[in-house]
C-alpha cells in the first residue's frame, strides 16, 4: 500500500464537507477527487478541500482507478445503491449511516462485500469516540457491576426545515430514527446488545415521517429508555448505571469530551477531549483496517450494523414507521 491512501468522496452534502475537513487533518490521507450530480458543485467542493479531481457524476468517481477507499454521503435510501456499485467497481467502501434503511439491504451489503473482498463498514463514528471505547473497558471489566440501567437522547428542532429535504422527505427515509434515533440505539446495543422486547410510543409529523419516538428495550437485567426526536431540543446526555456504579457521559454524548465516574459514593471526572469533533477517528479506523488487510473493523462490524438495522426494523414494527417503496421482508 502506498504511503497515502487515496479517497474519493461521493454526495457532495453538509456531513461531506466536514468529512473533507477531517481528512486534510490527516497525513496519510489524500482526497484524490469528489464526486456530484452537479459538475459545477463537485469543481467549488474540490478547490475549497483540495481534492486532485472533481466528477460530474458517482460513475466517473468509481472508474478511477486512482481511488481506493469510497466515502458514501448520500441520503439514508442511497446507502445500498451506492455502496453496492463502489464494491462492483474495486473500491473499499466507508458509508455514511445508517447502513441501509433495513437489515435486508444491511444483509446485501455483507454478501457483497464478502463476494467483492473488498473492505466495508458503517461511518457509526461515535463508536470510535475516546471516551466510548474507554467506558465501553470499563463496563466490560465489570466496574460497574451488572449493567441494569441506560438512558440516552438525541434531539434538535427540525420541523422547518424544508419538507423535500433528508430530514423531512419520507421518499429519502426522513423521520428522527434512523437520522438520530439510530445513535441511542446503537449505545445500547453496545453496552446491552439486542433487546428481548422493545415498546415504543411515537408522533409523526405532517410529511408523514416520525418526528418523536420515546423507546423502551427490555433486557434479561436490565432496561434502556432512549429518545430522538426533531420538535423539540433534548439535553444530548447519556448514562449507564449498574449494581455498583454509574457512568455519565458529557453532553453532546454522541461526541462526548469526557464523563463522570460514580463509584458507591465517590465521584470523579475524567476528560478525554475528542479532536476536531471526532470523525477523524472513524478514519483512522478505516486505515488502520486497509493497512492491515482487514475486511471489516473489530470495533464496529458489517454483523453489528446488521443487528443494529435489525433493532431499528422492530422498533420501527412497534410503531408503524414505514417508507414509501420499501418492500416487505
Ligand atoms: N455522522 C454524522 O454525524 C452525520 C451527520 C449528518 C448526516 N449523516 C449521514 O450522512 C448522510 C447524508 O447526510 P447530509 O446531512 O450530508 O445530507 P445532505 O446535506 O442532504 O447531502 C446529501 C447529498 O447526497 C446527494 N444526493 C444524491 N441523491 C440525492 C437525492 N435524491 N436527494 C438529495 N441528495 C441526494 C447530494 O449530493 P450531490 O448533489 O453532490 O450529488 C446531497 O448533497 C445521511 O445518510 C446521514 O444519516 C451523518
Amino acid at each position: 500500500m502506498a504511503d497515502k491512501i487515496n479517497w474519493g468522496i461521493i454526495g457532495l452534502g453538509r456531513i461531506a464537507r466536514k468529512f473533507a475537513e477531517n481528512l486534510q487533518l490527516l497525513p496519510s490521507a489524500r482526497l484524490a477527487a469528489v464526486a456530484s450530480r452537479d459538475i459545477d458543485k463537485a469543481i467549488g467542493f474540490a478547490s475549497e478541500y483540495g481534492a486532485a479531481k472533481a466528477y460530474g457524476s458517482y460513475k466517473e468517481l468509481l472508474e478511477d482507478k486512482a481511488i481506493e477507499v469510497v466515502y458514501i454521503a448520500t441520503p439514508h435510501t442511497f446507502h445500498l445503491e451506492h455502496s453496492l456499485m463502489a464494491l462492483h467497481s474495486g473500491k473499499h467502501v466507508l458509508c455514511e449511516k445508517p447502513l441501509g434503511i433495513n437489515a435486508r439491504q444491511v444483509a446485501e451489503l455483507q454478501k457483497a462485500a464478502s463476494q467483492t473482498r473488498l473492505f466495508m463498514m458503517e461511518a457509526l463514528w461515535s463508536r470510535f469516540n475516546p471516551s466510548i471505547r474507554e467506558i465501553l473497558q470499563r463496563v466490560k471489566s465489570g466496574q460497574l457491576g451488572k449493567p441494569a440501567y441506560l438512558r440516552a437522547d438525541f434531539a434538535f428542532p427540525a420541523l422547518d426545515r424544508d419538507p423535500s429535504g433528508r430530514l423531512l422527505n419520507p421518499e429519502l427515509g426522513g423521520g428522527s430514527l434512523l437520522d438520530i434515533g439510530i445513535y441511542p440505539v446503537f449505545l445500547a446495543y453496545l453496552f446491552l446488545g439486542v433487546p428481548d422486547e422493545i415498546k415504543t410510543v411515537t408522533h409523526f409529523g405532517p410529511t408523514g415521517i416520525e418526528q418523536q419516538i420515546g423507546m423502551v428495550f427490555k433486557y434479561p437485567q436490565a432496561v434502556a429508555l432512549l429518545y430522538s426526536g426533531l420538535s423539540s431540543r433534548s439535553g444530548l446526555s447519556a448514562e449507564i448505571s449498574g449494581t455498583l456504579g454509574s457512568i455519565y457521559l458529557h453532553p453532546p454524548w454522541y461526541k462526548t469530551d469526557g464523563y463522570e465516574l460514580q463509584i458507591g459514593e465517590e465521584r470523579s471526572q475524567v476528560s478525554l477531549p475528542a479532536q476536531d469533533n471526532g470523525f477523524l477517528y472513524e478514519i483512522e479506523e478505516v486505515h488502520h483496517c486497509l493497512q492491515n488487510r482487514q475486511r471489516e473493523s473489530n470495533l464496529w462490524s458489517l454483523e453489528d450494523s446488521h443487528n443494529l438495522l435489525g433493532i431499528l426494523d422492530r422498533v420501527r414494527e412497534a410503531s408503524g414507521i414505514a417508507f414509501p417503496g420499501e418492500s416487505a421482508g
